[in-house]
């Protein structure tokens, strides 16, 4: 019986691991792109540990998804250059502050911070809908 159940236990995993798999969406960021050193700016300064992605992420500062969406380059640049009394100022050259925008903007084509329940699919993936 117990190796009844452990067998399906393991299918059912499986099962699941191949439809998370083949319904994901793989929006990668291209090789070569500036996004991908932006990436890198956002891990190196652990802005993570304040803001968060796609819901994951600190609290301290706003979930910056979508905030390419909301906000334009300038306030963005002058916040990321500059900080504010609450945001500190991490002293980042023009170069990091221009690709940490680009990875912001590719991350608000490709994920949403509030997703609406109708929009979940039953595998626990959601459709985007929007055009990269
Ligand atoms: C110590 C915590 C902390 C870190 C680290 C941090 N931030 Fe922030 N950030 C904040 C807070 C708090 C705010 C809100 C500031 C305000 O409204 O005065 C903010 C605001 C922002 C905003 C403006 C959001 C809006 O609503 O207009 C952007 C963009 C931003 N941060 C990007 C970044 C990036 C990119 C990094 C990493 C390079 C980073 N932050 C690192 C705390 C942080």
């Amino acid at each position: 019986m117990t190796r009844i159940i452990l067998t399906s236990l393991l299918l059912s995993f499986c099962c699941y691991t191949v439809l998370v798999y083949l319904y994901c969406d793989t929006n990668k960021i291209p090789p070569g792109d500036i996004a991908r050193n932006g990436w890198a700016v956002w891990q190196k300064n652990n802005c993570q540990s304040c803001h968060q992605v796609y819901g994951l992420g600190g609290y301290m500062g706003p979930d910056l998804t979508n905030i390419a969406a909301v906000r334009d380059r300038k306030h963005l640049y002058t916040f990321i250059k500059y900080g504010t009394g609450r945001m500190p100022n991490l002293q980042l050259p023009d170069e990091d502050v221009n690709a940490v925008i680009e990875w912001l903007s590719w991350v608000n084509k490709t994920g949403e911070t509030k997703v609406a329940a109708s929009a979940v699919r039953w595998t626990g993936t959601y459709s985007i809908n929007k055009q990269q």
